[in-house]
């Protein structure tokens, strides 16, 4: 809702030139220390994997954990982490992706979903969505099915969501925030 749009925007920080000159980074650490906005987000995320049949909440790694895992508590589902390269033990799948300068790997576990079963992707911002597009080709090269993504904040000038479109299917792409 835009109550809870404008209560979680108001906690988010803008710090200009940050990690370099001329980015604005979207500082969410004090939406996170305050507990009535991090319950309400929270609540939120979880009430959409109930709404959406999800067993399973998939947090992207890091800024994804935080969110997704209580998230997931709360909806009474599983917990999947997709790291960055080398992190998980076993088998895992691995998807490059690209990144403003180069390119980074993410991988899930290759027995982390029943076959079939019903995720929820989380993450705190949608940019280019590169990060979101790699995790999607995680989640159904494991087998899953995809329920939806959520994102706390969508930076709608880089377009992640045009990106995204193809790669969805019946599934809903969700924003709390959109800037
Ligand atoms: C940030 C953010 C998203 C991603 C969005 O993560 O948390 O995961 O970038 O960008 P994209 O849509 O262009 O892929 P980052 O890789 O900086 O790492 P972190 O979550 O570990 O801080
Ligand atoms: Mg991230």
């Amino acid at each position: 809702s835009t109550d809870l749009a404008g209560l979680l925007a108001a906690k988010i920080r803008d710090v200009p030139d940050y990690p370099k000159p001329g980015v604005v980074f979207k500082d969410i650490a004090p939406l996170l220390a305050d507990a009535e906005a991090f319950a309400a987000l929270v609540d939120h995320l979880a009430a959409r994997a109930k709404a959406l049949g999800a067993s399973k909440i998939v947090g992207l790694e890091a800024r994804g954990f935080i969110l997704a895992a209580p998230a997931a508590y709360a909806a009474g589902a599983g917990f999947v982490p997709v790291r960055k390269e080398g992190k998980l033990p076993g088998d895992c799948y691995r998807e490059a992706y690209d990144l403003e300068y180069g390119s980074a790997v993410i991988e899930v576990q290759t027995d982390a979903f029943l076959p079939g079963e019903r995720v929820l992707v989380v993450d705190d911002v949608l940019a280019t969505g590169g990060t979101v597009e790699a995790a999607l080709s995680l989640i159904a090269r494991a087998g899953a099915e995809l329920a939806g993504v959520e994102v706390l904040m969508e930076l709608g000038f880089l377009d992640g969501r045009a990106r995204l479109a193809p790669l969805l299917g019946d599934a809903p792409l969700e924003t709390v925030i959109s800037i």
